[in-house]
């Protein structure tokens, strides 16, 4: 299983690639907004940045929701840097501009979804990778793990090739069952990342070992 970052902070994607485990980057708008980026330029050359650290696929969101404005920002995107992932709403006009793009040999992620339905309809169109958002279907009371393992199903019954990228990770434990269901790649903020480190059994362990070790002198 993949490990994504889902941010677009500078400093944590540097500190997740330090670890040594990072395959890629995800970001969304709303992530891009929250480092205080303004203007095409500015977002653009952002994307070079989060590029030139990590050695792997870096999804970048179009913003326009017609298919003609998504096509356009899709080859802006893809040309920045080869890895690029083009990131293209659930919609109609997204699912036009997927097959478009998916012809076109632009690696693209379906993003907002929240049905096997959906997901169907992006792995038809070609997506590279489909984005079901597991956290958000949470908050409406609906398992979101049980949607992993739906399309998870649905793809390895049919043959689909487009990989399932579980997004709108909350948790440790979001991350864990996403690689029991067989999840292609996860999506994480820092902390969910860093959580996985925790153990309190590991803490007291280290700690003993460190305080018997003092008892050889060293
Ligand atoms: O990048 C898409 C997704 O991971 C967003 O997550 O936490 O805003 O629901 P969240």
């Amino acid at each position: 299983m993949k490990f994504f970052i889902d941010t677009a902070n500078l400093d944590q994607i540097r500190e997740a690639q330090a670890l040594g485990i990072l395959d890629g980057v995800t970001t969304n708008p709303s992530l891009m907004a929250k480092e205080g980026i303004k203007g095409k330029d500015a977002i653009l050359k952002h994307y070079i940045d989060i590029c030139n650290i990590v050695d792997g696929p870096v999804s970048a969101e179009v913003i326009s929701t017609e298919f003609e404005g998504m096509i356009a920002e899709a080859d802006v995107l893809a040309s920045l840097h080869d890895n690029i992932v083009v990131k293209i709403p659930m919609t109609k006009d997204g699912i036009k501009a997927i097959r478009y793009l998916s012809d076109k040999g632009i690696r693209t992620n379906c993003t907002l979804v929240f049905s096997a339905g959906q997901a169907i309809l992006a792995a038809k169109a070609g997506a590279t990778y489909v984005s079901p958002f597991i956290g958000r279907i949470d908050d409406s009371s609906v398992d979101g793990l049980d949607l992993i393992d739906q399309i998870v199903s649905i793809y390895q019954i049919h043959g689909f090739e487009t990989k399932v990228l579980a997004a709108s990770i909350r948790n440790t434990l979001h991350i864990v069952k996403c690689a029991e269901l067989g999840a292609d790649v996860v999506t994480s903020p820092l902390a969910s990342i860093l959580g996985l480190l925790y153990h309190p059994l590991t803490d007291i362990g280290l700690a003993k070992f460190i305080e018997d070790s003092k008892k050889m002198g060293l």
